[in-house]
């Protein structure tokens, strides 16, 4: 007991002494000052968007998976979808409306088809899934377009 009492008291002095060497690192640390009624910071925004949008695609898991080389299901996967013709996977069978809709998939027409995918594409195949709320889909897309190489 008493030698292992004198190792911890060792070992102590040794962990103290290589602390003493590093206590002239700086301090790394950084004070915000913020008046009552400033805007939150900007940085904060697009973080807090990608992540509700990521929370609300839960109501889109039923049908889509949106991961890298995973299978589609009963919709198509929404990986990299942003910037992708409509329509345009391999794996999936699309209804025709949509596969010849012309449609390049970016953050106004995600938008326009969300909010009403039989009005923007009369025919898909798409019949449910419609989001009303327009931060909702705003949250949704910010998370589509985060989801690429
Ligand atoms: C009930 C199943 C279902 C749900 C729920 C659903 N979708 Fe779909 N989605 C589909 C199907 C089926 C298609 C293919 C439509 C077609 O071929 O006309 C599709 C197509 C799409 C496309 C076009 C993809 C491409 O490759 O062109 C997008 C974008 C999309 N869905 C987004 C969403 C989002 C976002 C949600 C959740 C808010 C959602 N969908 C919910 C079934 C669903």
């Amino acid at each position: 007991m008493r030698n292992q009492a004198l190792l911890g008291a060792g070992l102590l002095t040794i962990m103290l002494a290589a602390c003493g060497g590093s206590a002239e690192q700086p301090v790394v640390e950084q004070i915000v000052v913020r008046e009552p009624g400033d805007a939150a910071p900007a940085v904060a925004a697009p973080v807090d968007i990608v992540a509700a949008g990521e929370a609300a695609f839960a109501m889109c898991t039923g049908c889509h998976v949106a991961e890298a080389g995973e299978a589609s299901m009963a919709g198509p996967n929404l990986y990299g979808v942003v910037g992708r013709g409509a329509g345009s996977l391999d794996d999936f069978a699309y209804s025709e409306a949509l596969a010849n809709s012309g449609i390049t998939w970016d953050a106004a027409q995600l938008d326009r088809y969300l909010a009403d995918p039989t009005g923007l594409v009369p025919g898909t195949i798409m019949v449910a899934g419609a989001v009303d709320d327009a931060d909702r889909r705003a949250a949704i897309i910010a998370y589509l377009e985060s989801l690429s190489e």
